[in-house]
């Protein structure tokens, strides 16, 4: 099992309420995970999403990829997500969207989840649950709100290779993350929840390119930006986040898992 660090689900309120979800927004788009609305596309259709569907999307942050799916595939989209500003946001572009009629969203745990057994056909995560402090809780609670027959699908920041112990504390120190599974380990975490699983990727290859992306984004162009609002502090402590994340998933060290599983009949 992997060692878990003394992050909380305060420590990851702060950074989403604070500059932490801005600077996100700004380098990885509206969409706050590596690829933003091509790897979304590339898991709705890995789980067949069919219009009138209901999708759980946990922790889903500004609401983009709820909107994309509702608005492409006629799907109806619940967010779940802890952070009230992300919420707030979510819940104001998405009628700026037009589309409340299809996409609600609700302030709370995955851990936890405020919603009764059997309710979801699809239950979908992007590129969050590496915050998440015990990814067991959460994977049994996707598979109790989920309906018999229903399909799990979600990428997330794992760990792909071999990490030395004091990288692997400074990755997490950068992130707030609690700890990440490895790409085997999440696999093992779903069937012990009672799912099967029918496709797992190591997608750390075309993870390692989203960061090669990110590098002349914070380091030149968004640089003026990251200054005027948030000081030479933040750009530092940006520059070499980035960097450092870019080198561990070049090494083959972390990376993004992707997997698709089912909630047996
Ligand atoms: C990287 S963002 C998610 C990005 C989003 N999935 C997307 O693709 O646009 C991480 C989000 O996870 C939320 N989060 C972290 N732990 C959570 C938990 N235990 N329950 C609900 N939300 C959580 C945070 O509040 C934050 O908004």
């Amino acid at each position: 099992m992997p060692k878990r660090y003394d992050y909380t689900m305060k420590d990851v309120q702060e950074v989403y309420d604070g500059p932490g979800g801005l600077l996100w927004e700004a380098v990885m788009s509206e969409q706050i995970h590596s690829g933003a609305e091509r790897t979304t596309e590339e898991l709705a259709q890995a789980l067949g999403l069919q219009k009138g569907q209901h999708v759980l999307d946990v922790c889903s942050a500004l609401g983009a990829p709820a909107r994309h799916i509702a608005k492409k595939y006629g799907v109806k989209v619940t967010g779940l997500d802890m952070t009230r500003t992300m919420n707030e946001k979510a819940v104001q572009r998405t009628k700026e969207a037009g589309l409340d009629s299809l996409i609600d969203f609700v302030e709370g745990n995955g851990m936890d989840m405020p919603f009764k057994a059997n309710t979801f056909d699809v239950v979908w995560g992007q590129e969050a649950w590496c915050y998440v402090t015990n990814k067991d809780q959460l994977a049994a609670e996707c598979f109790r709100v989920l309906k018999p027959g229903g399909k799990l699908g979600f990428t997330d920041w794992v760990i792909t290779g071999k990490v030395e112990e004091d990288l692997l504390a400074k990755l997490y120190e950068s992130m707030s993350f609690p700890y990440m599974e490895t790409y085997e380990g999440w696999q093992g975490v779903l069937k012990k929840a009672g799912f099967k699983v029918l496709d797992a990727q190591d997608q750390t290859e075309d993870y390692a390119k989203c960061f090669d992306e990110y590098k002349p984004m914070v380091e030149e162009k968004l640089k003026p930006t990251i200054i005027k609002n948030f000081g030479e502090d933040l750009f530092g402590f940006a520059t070499g986040l980035v960097n450092m994340w870019r080198d561990a998933a070049h090494a083959h060290k972390v990376g993004r898992g992707f997997y698709i599983a089912e909630k047996p009949k």
